[in-house]
């Protein structure tokens, strides 16, 4: 049972407790906290944690331990890894944009209407295409691999670059 908000959302709206894999537990009590800080956080159990692994643009895998309610995007941003997010999870531009490859694309949730029109605009778009911004880590995401498209488009803001 979800109360406030769904897990997969980007917390947008105000998380408190859940039940997730069964158990009651509150991974979100973050409502003081701005974009991005719950993502520096480490997984405080064995619980938490998901590994996933980055694919730079390069073809270099970077494996990440994450944790349940990461955004993928600064999840990136915390480790360096050079994935964009222009309009900070605003659903506003592209520059999150990833493939998740294998059949984790099957588990996320399907995008909204608004990631689908995003991503039609988006540069080298595949059928795995999704928006990093918008992946918030499950447990059933263990072992996912999020690859970097060779180039992507910012129109969000001419020439601005979120300050991580
Ligand atoms: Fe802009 Fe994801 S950061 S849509």
């Amino acid at each position: 049972m979800l109360m406030n908000c769904e897990l997969n959302c980007t917390r947008r709206n105000s998380c408190q407790s859940k039940t997730v894999d069964g158990l009651a537990k509150t991974y979100f009590p973050m409502q003081d906290l701005a974009h991005g800080e719950y993502e520096w956080k480490d997984p405080e159990t064995e619980d938490e944690v998901v590994n996933i692994t980055y694919i730079d643009k390069n073809g270099n895998k970077i494996p990440i331990r994450g944790k349940v309610g990461d955004n993928v995007l600064y999840l990136a941003h915390r480790y360096g890894i050079e994935m964009e997010g222009a309009c900070e999870a605003s659903l506003a531009c592209t520059t999150c944009h990833v493939y998740v490859l294998g059949d984790f694309l099957e588990k996320l949730p399907p995008p909204e209407e608004k990631e689908d029109d995003l991503l039609d605009m988006a540069p080298f778009l595949k059928e795995n295409s999704r928006l990093g911004c918008q992946i918030i880590l499950k447990k059933e995401y263990e072992g996912m691999e999020l690859q970097l498209p060779q180039a992507t488009r910012n129109f969000y803001v001419d020439g601005h670059k979120p300050s991580h």
